[in-house]
């Protein structure tokens, strides 16, 4: 029989820790739970882009909250994914300004190149495709979000083609600001 080995509980880096460290000095002590959005993201980046339940119990337990406190605002907003994603995730926004400048026509496009489903991964796990509601940047739609930039007015193959490639040609996911001076070897730093 094969022996049964206990999964690793996940821990934050230290250059992590620093940075939730620096974030909690914002917030008076008896309301740390206020910094639990930015700390779901801190963890998401920390975790391969994504957070499992396992995860969500270090972000409870670093804030000295219940579980379910966290439970409930991770799966309430669409900015963190609850399962595996493929390197790069694409919020694509579907809401009326987006959808009247093509969005449903983009988000077929980006089915057809990629060949990820809508909620999905790329078959190469380098994309993941995700519906989002609207991104308040109509002025420039149809948009994409891909962590903190946006790609505007993708109504043209070309436009779409050229945000792929841009994407495609990065290696490693961009290093968070708390990473800068991390001594973490690069391999901890993809996803
Ligand atoms: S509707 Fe897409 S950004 Fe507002």
């Amino acid at each position: 029989m094969e022996p049964t080995t206990a999964p690793t509980k996940p821990q934050f880096s230290p250059a992590a820790q620093a940075e939730i460290k620096r974030l909690l000095t914002h917030y008076p002590e008896d309301r740390s739970k206020s910094a639990l959005l930015p700390i779901l993201h801190i963890a998401q980046a920390e975790f391969g882009g994504w957070v499992s339940p396992e995860v969500q119990d270090l972000v409870a337990e670093t804030l000295n909250i219940k579980p379910i406190e966290v439970y409930e605002v991770a799966t309430f907003y669409t900015q963190y994914n609850l399962k595996p994603v493929g390197k790069h995730v694409l919020e694509i926004c579907r809401t009326g300004p987006c959808m009247l400048r093509g969005s449903d026509e983009l988000t077929e496009h980006l089915e057809r190149i990629t060949g990820a489903k809508v909620g999905g991964t790329s078959p190469d796990g380098t994309f993941t495709l995700k519906e989002v509601e609207c991104l308040a940047a109509c002025g420039f739609a149809p948009i994409v979000q891909v962590r903190e930039k946006y790609y505007e007015q993708l109504d043209t193959p070309e436009a779409v083609d050229a945000m792929l490639n841009e994407l495609k040609s990065l290696l490693h996911r961009p290093i968070l600001p708390w990473e800068e001076n991390s001594t973490l070897p690069n391999s901890l730093k993809n996803y």
